[in-house]
């Protein structure tokens, strides 16, 4: 006998993130024994660097234990302001900054305290997953404006025009991108601030957690640095798991307007409060530490981002756009092969190789690889996708 739901429109309209469901299915499918390559990753294979751990075992053992502020520890948000303004050309003061349970939670609390019901975000496509989510939890309306692989996934000013209407509200950036690897280049930024200022009531979320993970002659660029006189509409997005290898530690922040931090906190210490206390010494550490151990990591993404383009590269019928950053490929399927969500079915099934549809980031004929792992699981997979669309094509 079914049970009547009880759950609301909102959890009923949720959609459960996709990357994960495939990951732990394939881990499934390898604890029952088959031989699995997963490049379905979306986190760092590498573990935290060691200082970084000490210093929050050694703020465990000081009695760091307690309740913090809920907006963050003042060190912690003291050490964000200054690695924004000295690094990122963003003049910040502490009162810009809330350290958040991860970028996820930053971008949440962005969404709620700015958006409201009928609102529209902008989201250039394809993007992170969790952008049309986490806008339909506030009530607003997620606005696609897709890019494809014949144009290099450059942001289409023109469609982004086309798409505006006195409801947009506000407009997702997202470099490096998830899924692409794109990096948006100054001059790019330049032409979209100039699009801004003839839409002055447009705010802009520009998510960088992928900042420090560039292929070789690549720069971060941020769009607030870029355009000075757009920061006061623009709200920074970073965290600590992908750079620094610190995913399990939820350990993000949100930078912007002193009043739209103070309610963003307002709406943190309403819901979980501080970030675990003892982690934020962690993140201290990382910030005030040698960013030897970020580059030693970007390089060895990068020298696998290389391994997992040229490979692609090297397979018939697939169209890739190489990606500059993050930790992701994501080439185009051939033509008339079947779509991502079939292919990504049949290479789990077939093949063992766990990928992630682009369906999932708003363009169903791509796939997501993830280069967070060997070399040797890259040219693993790289063999049995070759395989695959081998056979699909007979
Ligand atoms: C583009 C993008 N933004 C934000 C996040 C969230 O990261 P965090 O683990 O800090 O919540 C992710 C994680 O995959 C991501 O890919």
């Amino acid at each position: 006998m079914s049970r009547p739901s009880v759950l609301s429109q909102r959890a009923v309209a949720l959609q459960p993130s996709l990357t994960l469901a495939i990951s732990a299915r394939a881990k499934e499918l390898q604890e029952a024994g088959r031989d699995i390559c997963s490049l379905s990753a979306g986190e760092p294979d590498f573990d935290t660097p060691t200082f970084i751990v000490e210093a929050a075992i050694q703020a465990l053992k000081d009695g760091l234990t307690r309740y913090g502020p809920a907006a963050g520890d003042p060190l912690l948000r003291e050490a964000i302001a200054q690695k924004l303004s000295n690094e990122n050309g963003v003049p910040s003061e502490p009162a810009n900054v809330l350290v958040t349970n991860g970028g996820k939670q930053a971008i949440y609390n962005l969404f709620q305290v700015l958006l409201n019901p009928g609102d529209q975000v902008l989201i250039p496509g394809p993007y992170w997953l969790s952008y049309p989510e986490i806008a339909r939890l506030a009530g607003a309306e997620p606005r696609i404006v897709g890019s494809s692989a014949e144009t290099g996934f450059r942001l289409d000013l023109q469609a982004l025009e086309a798409a505006i209407t006195p409801r947009s509200r506000l407009l997702v950036l997202n470099t490096p991108g998830n899924p692409t690897g794109r990096v948006m280049e100054r001059t790019e930024l330049e032409a979209l601030a100039e699009f801004l200022r003839r839409h002055p009531d447009l705010l802009v979320m520009s998510d960088e957690i992928y900042e420090a993970l560039l292929e070789d002659g690549e720069s971060h660029h941020s769009l607030a640095a870029v355009a000075p006189d757009l920061a006061e509409r623009t709200f920074i997005v970073n965290g600590f798991a992908k750079g620094w290898a610190m995913t399990g530690w939820r350990l993000g922040y949100l930078a912007g307007r002193s009043d739209v931090i103070k309610a963003a906190a307002a709406l943190q210490s309403q819901s979980t409060s501080n970030v675990c206390s003892f982690a934020q010494r962690g993140a201290l550490a990382a910030l005030e530490g040698s960013r030897d151990c970020v580059r030693a990591m970007a390089s060895t993404y990068s020298s696998r981002r290389q391994l997992l383009s040229s490979g692609l590269q090297a397979i018939e019928g697939l169209t890739l756009v190489a990606p500059r950053g993050a930790f992701y490929a994501f080439p185009q399927l051939p033509e008339g092969v079947v779509d991502s969500m079939e292919f990504c079915r049949l290479a789990l099934d077939e093949e063992g190789l766990a990928l992630i549809p682009g369906e999932a980031f708003g363009d169903g004929r791509c796939i997501r690889l993830s280069c967070a792992v060997s070399h040797e699981t890259i040219s693993d997979g790289l063999q049995r996708l070759e395989r695959l669309l081998d056979r699909l094509r007979d």
